[in-house]
């Protein structure tokens, strides 16, 4: 699949690499591509990326997220899956979109972009390796469109999360649930003193 992904921090080239790894044509977008380099990367910028992609991945700030996405323009993204990874943090680890989601937004402000929240309860080294966890887990989504959720539940397949791990809860407006998370995933990881788990849905005994 044609892919193309809006930054090249941390999480964008540990996705990019996975994918490309596992047969995808990735363009990361930058600011800079000039500058960028990474081991079988490829870095262009966020036009030529989001051109490319069947789907794009927003793996840049939260805070910026939206602004980035309104420079890119909505005839760009229109008809394609924007899978979206970004949490918005103020500098004191609040949430710069309380009591709702950035995902929301995005769906909000870009009708026609069939946006889908995932992978984004929980650390980078976990997205592309949940069989690295001690046990199964759980990835979650969140989109308005059926299709687009069938997308990306094939690309988590891909980055090693297979359909009994993902958990489908529902509608855009569910992404404030996986967003908000990040304020107990910072407690937990400040408590514990690692990023290296990932929550599980644990059913009661039958
Ligand atoms: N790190 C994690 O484990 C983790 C876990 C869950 C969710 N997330 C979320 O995933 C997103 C990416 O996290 P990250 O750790 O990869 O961040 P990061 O390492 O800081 O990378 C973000 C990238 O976005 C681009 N960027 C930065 N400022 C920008 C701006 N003003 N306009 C446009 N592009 C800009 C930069 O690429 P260029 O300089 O090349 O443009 C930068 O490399 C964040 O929203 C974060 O909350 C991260």
């Amino acid at each position: 699949m044609r892919i193309g992904i809006l930054g090249t921090g941390n999480v964008a080239r540990t996705i990019a690499t996975e994918l490309v790894d596992t047969g995808h044509d990735v363009l990361l977008g930058s600011r800079e591509p000039d500058g960028r380099t990474g081991p079988g990367l490829t870095f262009v910028t966020h036009a030529k990326a989001v051109a490319h992609g069947e789907v794009i991945v927003n793996a840049t700030p939260g805070d910026v997220s939206l602004p980035l996405l309104r420079r890119i323009g909505a005839d760009a993204l229109a008809d394609k899956v924007l899978l979206d990874i970004a949490i918005g943090f103020n500098e004191d680890w609040t949430l710069t979109h309380p009591g709702t989601s950035l995902g929301e937004l995005i769906q909000e402000e870009f009708p026609y972009t069939h946006v889908v929240k995932t992978l984004c309860t929980m650390d980078s080294t976990a997205m592309v390796n949940p069989t690295g966890l001690e046990g199964p887990s759980t990835v979650f989504l969140s989109g308005d469109d059926w299709a687009a959720k069938q997308t990306v539940g094939q690309l988590l397949g891909d980055l090693g999360w297979p359909e009994s791990y993902q958990l489908d809860l529902g509608g855009i407006r569910t992404a404030r649930g996986q967003e908000h998370y990040a304020l107990l995933f910072i407690g937990i990881a400040l408590t514990t003193g690692s990023f290296g788990f990932n929550i599980k849905v644990v059913p009661q005994r039958a």
